[in-house]
């Protein structure tokens, strides 16, 4: 695991917009896993930007979103369908038959995840996913207590995510319990994992994934069996990491043709 501390937010993002860039720029029908939540909104911006300036075409590129709530239709102003056109897919050019979404209405829920799974199978697999991390731990909507192994699949949402992701429904009454995942086995058979994560919030649980045992309490500790992740905080993010000092070293000391 590559552990990527810049100063702050802003700039966190921007190196993650830039190893996207890169990666569309290198391979342009790339296969991208993308992701929700507050974190990766200015990620988008950038991405959004670079296409205004001519610099990212993505007519073939291929993306899968990790989650979707069930029982929202891809309309729904909380859909994270809706948050995706929103912020990336009705401002860039992407070819609508190349964004694949889980359906929150889909009427049968284990063959639709098994479809999706056939489908990231059948496009060759992800390239590049790109991930959040909520504090307790979950990657995609793998909470706490998922099978380190799972694959496409519906999970019931902890109370605190319930309340972490109220804003866009008004209470927490009103959210979803239940969700459409990618398994933490399906994102770890990507080729690149991309973690983003600031602010203070998040200091805790980036320690224990990074560094604290492999277990399904933190499903994103799986990640530290995968042979290629990249993880980019800002120094609130990273303040409670024990090893701080020394991912910075190995950082500024890469050769350059080992950077992301
Ligand atoms: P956030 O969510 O970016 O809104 O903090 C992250 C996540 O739940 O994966």
């Amino acid at each position: 695991m590559e552990i990527i501390i810049k100063p702050n937010a802003a700039e966190a993002q921007q190196e993650v917009a830039r190893i996207l860039r890169r990666q569309i720029q290198r391979q342009p029908d790339s296969v991208l896993g993308l992701a929700t939540g507050s974190t990766p909104i200015p990620v988008y911006a950038a991405l959004v930007k670079m296409h205004q300036q001519g610099e990212l075409d993505f007519s073939r590129v291929i993306t899968f979103n990790l989650d979707e709530y069930v029982g929202l239709a891809a309309d729904h102003p909380c859909s994270y369908r809706g948050f995706m056109q929103q912020h990336l897919f009705g401002k860039v050019n992407l070819t609508p038959k190349n964004i694949h979404f889980p359906d929150g209405l889909a009427k049968d829920v284990p063959a639709h995840c098994a479809e999706y799974e056939a489908a990231i199978g059948g496009a060759g697999g992800i390239d590049l996913q790109l991930l959040g991390i909520g504090r307790d731990g979950h990657i995609g909507f793998n909470e706490p207590s998922s099978s380190l192994a799972s694959r496409t699949r519906i999970k019931t949402l902890t109370p605190q995510t319930v309340k972490d992701n109220a804003k866009c429904f008004g209470s927490p009454d009103q959210v979803p319990r239940h969700v459409i995942t990618m398994g933490v086995g399906t994102i770890m058979d990507s080729r690149h994992c991309l973690l983003l994560a600031t602010g203070e919030a998040k200091a805790d649980v980036i320690a224990r994934m990074a560094e604290g045992a492999i277990t399904a309490d933190v499903p994103a500790s799986a990640l530290q069996m995968h042979p290629s992740c990249t993880v980019v905080v800002d120094e609130a993010a990273a303040a409670k990491l024990k090893r701080h000092e020394y991912y910075r070293w190995v950082y500024e000391n890469k050769p350059p043709w080992q950077r992301v």
